[in-house]
């Protein structure tokens, strides 16, 4: 079967560590919950038959829609070519600021507010995703002078696998998000990380921070209670080992690099955390 892959650049992806992941994975399961998707490499890597998927950034969801939607798959992809047609930095601010005009945005078509998201992702710093507390997509030009937004191929193997399974497009909180998950199902965390210093975790307009963390961790007891199998990724910081500290860790070092000089490109430890074992 062909896999796909991210279709954006996520900070916290988990290409690099993904086939890690899947050998900690459980050998049979029923359904996956991923409530932290992001650009989905877990996700694509496992390509479970059924699955719910989650993400609080509901831009990011509606792209995942769009793509599940032939119709609107279609149209996604002509916007985007007029986005690469169009590409200066002039016409990334006029499509980046359209945000700026809650109701005239609120009101945008869902296939070409998807593009906008792809563009953006593509034509910005870094491929970051960050907003501001009003929520506004506030990421400076890219100075990118083409830019490829879309791999067709990829997509089209996206499509394929999210119509050819059962899988539920979420956008809420990941309590929400695994509120309906039963004894057999598994369950993949990867949340913002836990950090000291001043690591990027602004996805959201709320931020995640320690409390956010202990809140994740009660809702991981509950579903280990219920007899899921649960799994969560997270830096090695001395909250992670308390709040999970009944459990199996497994620690990995993970080279990082989410900005453009030096001091932000680093290799942390990062830890797998299970509530069971596979071998
Ligand atoms: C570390 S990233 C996930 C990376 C992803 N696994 C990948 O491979 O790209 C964390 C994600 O959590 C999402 N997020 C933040 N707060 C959330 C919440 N309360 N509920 C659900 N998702 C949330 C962010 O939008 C972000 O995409």
């Amino acid at each position: 079967m062909l896999k796909g892959k991210p279709f954006v650049k996520w900070a916290g992806g988990k290409r690099a560590i993904v086939s890690k992941l899947i050998s900690l994975s459980p050998i049979e399961f029923n359904t996956y919950y991923e409530p932290f998707v992001g650009g989905g490499a877990m996700l694509f890597e496992l390509s479970p038959k059924k699955a719910v998927i989650n993400d609080y950034n509901k831009e990011l969801m509606n792209v995942y829609s769009c793509i599940k939607d032939e119709n609107k798959f279609t149209l996604m992809c002509k916007e985007l070519n007029k986005h690469e047609i169009n590409h200066s930095e002039e016409y990334y601010y006029k499509i980046r600021d359209l945000d700026k005009d809650s109701k005239k945005f609120n009101k945008l078509i869902d296939y070409k507010r998807a593009a906008r998201t792809i563009y953006l992702n593509k034509a910005c710093f870094n491929g970051l995703y960050r907003v501001n507390s009003k929520n506004e997509f506030n990421v400076p030009f890219g100075k990118k002078t083409k830019i490829n937004t879309y791999d067709g191929v990829n997509l089209g193997i996206i499509y394929t696998y999210l119509n050819l399974n059962e899988i539920d497009i979420l956008s809420v909180d990941f309590e929400e998000a695994v509120k309906d998950a039963k004894k057999g199902d598994f369950i993949y965390f990867d949340p913002p990380y836990d950090s000291d210093t001043n690591t990027f975790n602004s996805y959201t307009e709320n931020g995640f921070d320690k409390d956010e963390q202990r809140r994740l961790a009660e809702v991981f007891k509950k579903l280990d209670k219920k007899g899921c199998f649960v799994m969560l990724s997270n830096y090695n910081t001395p909250l992670i080992q308390d709040l999970y500290k009944d459990y199996n860790f497994n620690y990995i070092k993970v080279k990082r690099n989410i900005g453009a000089k030096a001091k932000d490109r680093f290799e942390i430890e990062e830890v797998i955390i299970t509530n069971y074992k596979n071998d």
